[in-house]
């Protein structure tokens, strides 16, 4: 995976002659751009501002539709001058693709509608008040049942050959009543698992595991538990159609 940073010579070049100015596109720019990419017809206002990336309310036509926009510089970690994240379109397109799976699948995402460069487009959750809220914003009234359907939910994902790598009370939103899942970023692809399918699969059993840890922590408060260990392992027992970790 293109995951780690990097600067390419055009860039570089750019950066020594004075001729780059690194900056994040402002908020006009933005939306100058999702408005000639065709992914809305109109942008009414920012949702959320992210670290990789921005949430975006827009219209298509009089419909509305939430807009994901990936960053395209991030400034380094270790300091120094920002870095072109050469991924944020190959992030976008990943995140777009699972969505995509997933929503195939039958699974409760906003469906996606289309990508460009680092942007989608997707089914926007909410009224005229705004974006539905999150998990962890709201008080449950029947939580036992709302648990059954969020973990139904998880291995509908991995049958639709899904496993969300950053599921939390905060990437699931509550919409009509029921849990939505959101935030597809680095997800992993497990109907195909590559060359090394153990890999993929173990990765996929960490990630499940801290899935229902983070969830667990938001339940404590009614009371429920969640078996992380003995789920993340039911659901990767079923993935491992040949039998590779056995
Ligand atoms: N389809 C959507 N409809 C309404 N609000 C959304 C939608 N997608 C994202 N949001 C809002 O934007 C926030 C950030 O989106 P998310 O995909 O989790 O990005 P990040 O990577 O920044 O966490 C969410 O917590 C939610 O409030
Ligand atoms: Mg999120």
């Amino acid at each position: 995976m293109p995951n780690t940073p990097y600067l390419d010579n055009s860039v570089a070049w750019r950066i020594k002659s004075g001729t780059l100015e690194f900056k994040e596109a402002g908020y006009g720019s933005t939306v100058e751009t999702i408005l000639t990419s065709g992914l809305a017809t109109d942008v009414i206002g920012l949702i959320s501002a992210g670290k990789e990336a921005d949430v975006y309310l827009g219209t298509y036509h009089d419909a509305p539709i939430a807009i994901k926009v990936y960053r395209l510089y991030r400034t380094s970690h270790r300091g120094g001058g920002p870095i072109k994240l050469d991924s944020t379109g190959w992030m976008a397109a990943l995140e777009f693709e699972l969505m995509r799976q997933a929503w195939k699948g039958g699974v409760r995402v906003p469906a996606p509608a289309r990508r460009v460069e680092n942007m989608f487009s997707l089914r926007y959750l909410g009224d005229e008040q705004g974006p539905s809220p999150r998990l962890q914003e709201i008080e449950l009234s029947q939580p036992e049942s709302f648990l059954r359907t969020i973990l139904q939910g998880v291995e509908d994902l991995a049958s639709a050959g899904v496993v969300h790598t950053d599921l939390s009370a905060y990437n699931i939103l509550v919409h009509a009543g029921e849990p939505w899942f959101i935030d597809f970023s680095e997800a992993l692809r497990v109907d195909r698992t590559g060359d090394v399918p153990w890999m993929r699969l173990e990765q996929a059993r960490k990630a499940l595991e801290s899935g229902f840890f983070a969830l667990q922590k938001y339940f404590n408060r009614y009371g429920l538990s969640i078996d992380a260990e003995t789920r993340a392992s039911q659901i990767v027992d079923r993935l491992d159609k040949h039998g590779v970790l056995r």
